[in-house]
């Protein structure tokens, strides 16, 4: 009891943290980041422009209201408000997750990102679509096992964050190396980790 509560503690504070991440981009100068990897072309393209801006900000929303879904006592308090975050939520993880499909084609790292991102971006529609058809033939339990799955692909954007400063010191890599291995390991031990949280029935619904 007290590990699954240390366990929520981490994953609401990163899930908030790195949620609100992509609105420093309306802050701050963020051209020397993942911008300054980008050919002039691509920076000036508005279909770039508008596919990674809908991406970026739709799935920080993502981040922030996806973890609320889990809670038991919202859901049997106020299940109207359940609902309605949860429509919501499919909603974004449709946006964002075909706006991420589109740049990943434009990923930085050449055919292994980008083949390693477009493959999460499916996985994500692919689980989140899932989820909702279960929820739709009332099947309670196969919907949460989706949506454990789907959360688990939204946390990609914290996991790759946690990987990004870890792996280049710990193996002596080359950015562009350890981006390319992070475009799969941001979220496929993600999967695994769902679906032994799924065996053990973590979250009982
Ligand atoms: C789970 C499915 C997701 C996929 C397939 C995906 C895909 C991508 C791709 C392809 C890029 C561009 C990488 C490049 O050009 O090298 C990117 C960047 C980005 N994504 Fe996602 N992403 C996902 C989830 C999320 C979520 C949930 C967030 C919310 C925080 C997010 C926030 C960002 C941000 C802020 C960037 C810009 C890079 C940076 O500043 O670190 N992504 N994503």
């Amino acid at each position: 009891m007290r590990l699954q509560k240390i366990f929520w503690g981490v994953i609401v504070i990163l899930a908030i943290s790195i949620g609100l991440y992509p609105y420093s981009y309306l802050i701050f100068d963020m051209s020397r980041g993942l911008l300054g990897s980008k050919s002039e072309e691509l920076l000036s393209s508005p279909y770039w422009n508008f596919a990674f801006y809908t991406h970026i900000y739709l799935g920080g929303l993502v981040l922030l209201i996806g973890w609320t879904q889990f809670v038991k006592r919202l859901r049997e308090k106020k299940i109207w408000l359940h609902r309605t975050l949860g429509k919501i939520y499919i909603l974004l993880v449709l946006l964002s997750g075909v706006a991420g499909l589109y740049i990943s084609f434009y990923a930085t790292g050449g055919v292994v990102t980008k083949i390693g991102f477009g493959t999460l971006a499916l996985s994500w529609l692919i689980t989140t679509i899932t989820a909702y058809s279960f929820i739709r033939i009332k099947d309670i339990e196969k919907h949460q096992n989706w949506m454990i799955r789907s959360y688990a692909l939204t946390f990609a954007a914290v996991t790759l964050r946690l990987w990004m400063p870890i792996l280049p010191i710990a193996f002596q890599l080359e950015f562009i190396e350890s981006y390319r291995i992070i475009s799969w390991l941001c979220w496929v031990p993600n999967l695994v980790f769902a679906e032994l949280l799924i065996q053990r029935n973590f979250f009982k619904y």
